[in-house]
């Protein structure tokens, strides 16, 4: 056992090597459920319990979403940081935890290193 594994305050959560753009993986940490997602600027983690009811967040689809550029034309973007609740479509940016349309609304989010080419989530 290396010496981060020891480390109480991290948690291993898969390795590289398996874990490809695009896809997440959800753990339990002393109950809570986090889900974290390997997106095109890198791993973020996110809680599943979603703060509008409790639905399971992170079963949702991971997609982009429509936006305004400068132009005022309205174009994809975002593609794999955004998830949709699967009970009410609720829509969080998992790289910063934030819903889409109302920032104070935001999803609890979570520290993600990575060693030895294994994902830890810091507790
Ligand atoms: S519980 Fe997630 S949108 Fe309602």
């Amino acid at each position: 056992m290396s010496k981060v594994d020891e480390r109480e305050d991290l948690h291993p959560v898969v390795a590289e090597a398996e874990f490809e753009t695009g896809d997440h993986v959800l753990v339990d940490i002393e109950g809570i459920e986090i889900a974290v997602y390997n997106t095109p600027d890198g791993y973020h983690a996110i809680s599943n319990y979603c703060i509008h009811q409790g639905g399971p967040l992170c079963e949702g689809p991971i997609e982009g979403t429509v936006v305004e550029n400068e132009a005022g034309e309205l174009e994809y973007d975002h593609e794999g940081k955004i998830v949709s609740c699967p009970w009410h479509g609720w829509e969080f940016d998992v790289t910063t935890g934030e819903h889409l349309y109302r920032s104070d609304y935001s999803q609890p989010t979570f520290d993600v290193e990575v060693h030895d080419e294994v994902v830890y989530i810091r507790w």
